[in-house]
């Protein structure tokens, strides 16, 4: 049976976290773990998945039924994508969908994101489709707003551009940068970050206070885009700042925990250029800029305060055939 295999990034939000739904520009690297898709196409007109990280064998829907009935979370982003490929281009045939991923769905690696770019890239090839990393995108973003209903898509432009991204909301603009690998010392916190609940959280935060969080958003943007410069001319201290300040406006938007503060902090007297939590909080992971010679120094910070190192490089391939 023709099948092919594809593979996705992780991501990580550099800078411009929240304030990107709004409008306004963020900067996301793409992480050297990759999430892998097989599709084979078969003769019933079913959907069949698998995906052991997720605990799920088997999953069978037919392709005209997907969506009409209550998905299991762990199988939305893939059925409904294929779903919405299916509305767009007709499939003629049954698809199998295996996934198999290198990092955990838990640390907010984006790894919903990923397999939705997975499953349209690899649907475009086996069906000739030819698809533009621009449809590829429009048809994956349409995919997590069915889901999520929210979002700025950065995520799905992560996946697919890889490298390290200048995005704007809704993928206005997205522009990858050119710089390269910088070192990075990533820190998980424990917990799982719920983006959908945070977002909601900023947003009541918004309707008590809305002058408060439109200058917080503004203060975000102006320093994404002074991140952008420091990144391409490679002003680690200036960059370090930045970081240190986005953070302080993401403790006012009140998304950052304790646990993340701490590792923030440590990881800042260990050294780091500057250090913030990555991502919607409420968990998830923190990330410090480093000189080279600081990176096992933070590294044992970061554990010492009970976080625990990731080890990825950053601006990683995008969206991929493999052999
Ligand atoms: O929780 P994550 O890593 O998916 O990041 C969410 C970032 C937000 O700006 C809060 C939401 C978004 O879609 O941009």
């Amino acid at each position: 049976m023709k099948s092919v295999t594809v593979s996705a990034p992780g991501k990580l939000m550099l800078l411009g976290e929240h304030a990107v739904v709004y409008g306004y520009p963020c900067i996301v690297t793409a992480v050297n773990q990759r999430l892998r898709l097989t599709a084979t196409i078969h003769d019933e007109p079913l959907l069949i998945i698998n995906a052991p990280d997720m605990r799920i064998v088997d999953y069978k829907r037919p392709i005209t039924m997907l969506g009409e009935t209550e998905t299991p979370k762990e199988v939305q982003f893939v059925a409904i994508a294929v779903k919405n490929f299916n509305e767009k281009y007709g499939l003629k045939t049954g698809i199998s969908i295996a996934t198999a991923s290198e990092f955990k769905s838990t640390i907010g690696f984006g790894s919903s994101s990923a397999s939705t770019v997975c499953v349209i890239k690899a649907l475009s090839e086996l069906f000739g489709k030819e698809l533009t990393n621009k449809e590829i995108f429009d048809l994956s973003y349409k995919t997590v707003l069915d889901i999520q209903k929210k979002g700025s898509g950065f995520d799905v432009a992560s996946a697919i551009f890889g490298k390290t991204l200048y995005f704007v909301t809704g993928g206005k603009t997205i522009l990858p940068l050119a710089i390269d690998n910088f070192p990075i010392v990533v820190g998980y916190s424990g917990v799982k970050a719920d983006t959908v609940r945070l977002i909601n959280k900023v947003s009541l935060l918004f309707n008590e206070n809305p002058k408060l969080v439109k200058d917080i958003y503004k203060d975000i943007g102006k320093i994404v885009e002074k991140a952008k410069t420091a990144l391409e001319e490679k002003n680690c201290q200036v960059l370090g700042e930045l970081m240190n300040l986005n953070q302080i406006h993401l403790a006012k938007l009140g998304v950052s925990t304790r646990k993340l503060d701490v590792m923030i902090h440590a990881s800042r007297d260990a050294g780091a250029y500057g250090a913030k939590l990555s991502g919607a909080g409420g968990g998830d992971c923190m990330f410090a800029f480093a000189p080279e010679n600081r990176m096992k120094i933070i590294e044992k910070a970061i554990k010492k305060s009970g976080g625990e190192i990731m080890q990825i490089t950053s601006n990683a391939q995008g969206v991929r055939v493999e052999k």
